[in-house]
């Protein structure tokens, strides 16, 4: 018999200040506003300050973890574990949790990193949910975060228009096994052979950056864009029904719909392979682009604290990513 749930109690997001628009990106490659807004419905997304401390991402992620805390009324204190989702650390080692837990102060607290790609916060969420299920833990903070500036190819047009750095902060806590309010679900699925569709060649042990790496430009991020789209729709439309069915639940069944956000085509073509409005998937890619793990977790904090979601809703995060890799985590708010 399960005794325990786990349940997200506080939420938190946090940006850099700078603001780099379509017309920014028009002066550095050959592109338009017209073509990115139309193509992707990115307006704007945000950078990180190269070298500025405050806007590394574990000061970003530090930022989004004091106001999920907040919302919690929890303090680094009671948190047992920190399971961050990124994959553009500060540094490879220590990991990206580690400066938080430092800069936290939480003493108590195991963290640890975890590369999912685009999908890491529903797979850091997944590993919290389980920990707190088993009654290993009462409380998890969870990150999703990224300064991808770093590592986007800013001569590419077919890719850097898209992304953004950003981060997202969710307190997870143990609830009793009956709790409404509960995780739901959580389902997760990766295919490694799909790895060359979205890759970065060098920066690891397999490849190491050299002079003739860089000239290559084979230390940044090598995307191809409509190969994904096309998995990413299917995908994403494939979680969702396995979460809905997981749980005797139809589409009719779901209040909102916090999509991976990619490119604002990807939802609305999402939303119409499974009939469902677009007034119930919440995007904020207009403003910031696709931040990878921090997609999710900011979109989700938006949507808490301007209202739409309501306690008792029922929430659907949809991701995919890099890896390939791809996760849902169904709940009830
Ligand atoms: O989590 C991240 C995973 N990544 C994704 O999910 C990305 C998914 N894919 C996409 O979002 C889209 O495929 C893109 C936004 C990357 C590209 O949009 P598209 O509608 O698939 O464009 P396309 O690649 O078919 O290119 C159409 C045309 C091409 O020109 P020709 O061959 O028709 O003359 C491109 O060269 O648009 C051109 N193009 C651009 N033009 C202006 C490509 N990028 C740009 C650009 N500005 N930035």
């Amino acid at each position: 018999m399960t005794l325990y749930a786990s349940r997200i109690i506080g939420t938190g997001s946090a940006f850099p200040e700078t603001r780099r628009t379509n017309e920014d990106l028009s002066r550095m490659v050959d592109t338009t506003n017209e073509w990115i807004l139309e193509r992707t419905g990115i307006q704007e997304r945000r950078i990180a300050r190269k070298g500025d401390p405050t806007e590394f991402n574990s000061s970003l992620g530090h930022r989004a973890a004091l106001r999920a805390l907040e919302m919690a009324g929890k303090t680094p204190d009671d948190i047992d574990a920190i399971i961050y989702a990124t994959c553009s650390p500060d540094t490879l080692v220590p990991s990206t949790a580690c400066w938080l837990q430092q800069k936290l102060g939480a003493r108590r607290a195991w963290a640890t990193d975890i590369n999912a790609a685009c999908s890491g916060f529903v797979y850091a969420s997944t590993i919290a949910d389980k920990f707190l299920r088993s009654g290993a833990h009462q409380t998890i903070l969870v990150v999703g975060a990224e300064v991808l500036n770093t590592f986007v190819d800013w001569q590419d047009r077919t890719s850097c228009i898209l992304f953004g750095d950003g981060a997202g902060a969710a307190v997870f806590e143990r609830t009793e096994a009956d709790n409404p309010r509960r995780i739901l679900s959580t389902h997760l699925q990766s295919d490694g052979s799909l790895w060359d569709v979205f890759h970065t060649p060098a920066g690891g042990s397999a490849l190491e950056v050299t002079h003739d790496v860089i000239e290559r430009r084979d230390h940044k991020m090598k995307m191809k864009g409509k190969e994904i789209f096309k998995i990413a729709v299917k995908t994403l439309a494939d979680f969702a029904v396995r979460a809905l069915e997981a749980n005797n639940m139809t589409l009719k069944d779901l209040d909102w719909v916090v999509p991976h956000q990619a490119n604002l085509r990807i939802i609305e073509a999402v939303a119409k392979r499974l009939d469902l409005p677009m007034s119930k998937m919440i995007v904020n890619i207009e403003r910031y682009g696709n931040t990878s793990a921090a997609t999710v977790p900011t979109a989700l904090d938006e949507a808490v604290r301007d209202g739409r979601i309501q306690p008792g809703q029922t929430v659907l995060c949809d991701v995919f990513g890099a890896g390939l890799t791809y996760g849902s985590m169904l709940l009830r708010w």
